[in-house]
């Protein structure tokens, strides 16, 4: 089966049963991608396909052969680490680390959201044409990312200090 991740063709062959969780982490080695209750509660796998942020571990691999997969190992390249990454790390964003692929890959996911106008049931003026990025906004569009270590201030800061700009 092919897939496109992180802008590489791959080629692999697996039990259909496979969640994309599994496969990117047992099969290609990109453990950058965590398993945290392995049930859809807690965004530790969060990936982007074709921009949109998806829980991995509930997805069957086999229904994303040849879409466009970015996992955290994707977003850095020859210039740096992303910029996301890089406001968590000036924000205090994390603590052990264990949720931090899943939040930062579900914030650039958001961001785009946010970029189409898609409100959230915290967005107070439906109509306005804008969403701004307050830390309401934020703490509700990745309330399904949790971090069991406290450092949901520091991520709440460091997407706000990202995107605010940018939300529309
Ligand atoms: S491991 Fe997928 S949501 Fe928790
Ligand atoms: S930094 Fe997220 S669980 Fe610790």
């Amino acid at each position: 089966m092919h897939f496109t991740i992180n802008g590489r063709n791959v080629e692999a062959a697996f039990d259909p049963r496979t969640s994309l969780l599994d496969l990117l982490r047992d099969h290609l080695g990109l453990p950058g991608t965590k398993k945290g209750c392995n049930q859809g509660a807690c965004g530790a796998c969060t990936v982007l396909v074709e921009g949109e942020r998806i829980n991995a571990c509930l997805a069957l691999a086999v229904q994303y052969q040849g879409r466009e997969i970015v996992t955290i190992e994707g977003l850095a390249d020859e210039n740096g680490l992303h910029p996301l990454q890089e406001a968590f790390i000036v924000h205090d964003g994390f603590q052990c680390g264990y949720c931090t692929p899943g939040q930062i890959c579900s914030a650039i996911g958001m961001a785009t959201e946010i970029g189409r106008g898609v409100p959230s049931v915290v967005t107070e003026d439906l109509a306005a044409g804008t969403i701004a990025l307050s830390h309401d906004e934020v703490r509700e569009r990745m309330s399904g990312n949790l971090c069991r270590c406290g450092a949901h201030n520091g991520i709440v800061e460091a997407v706000t200090a990202l995107y605010a700009e940018d939300a529309r």
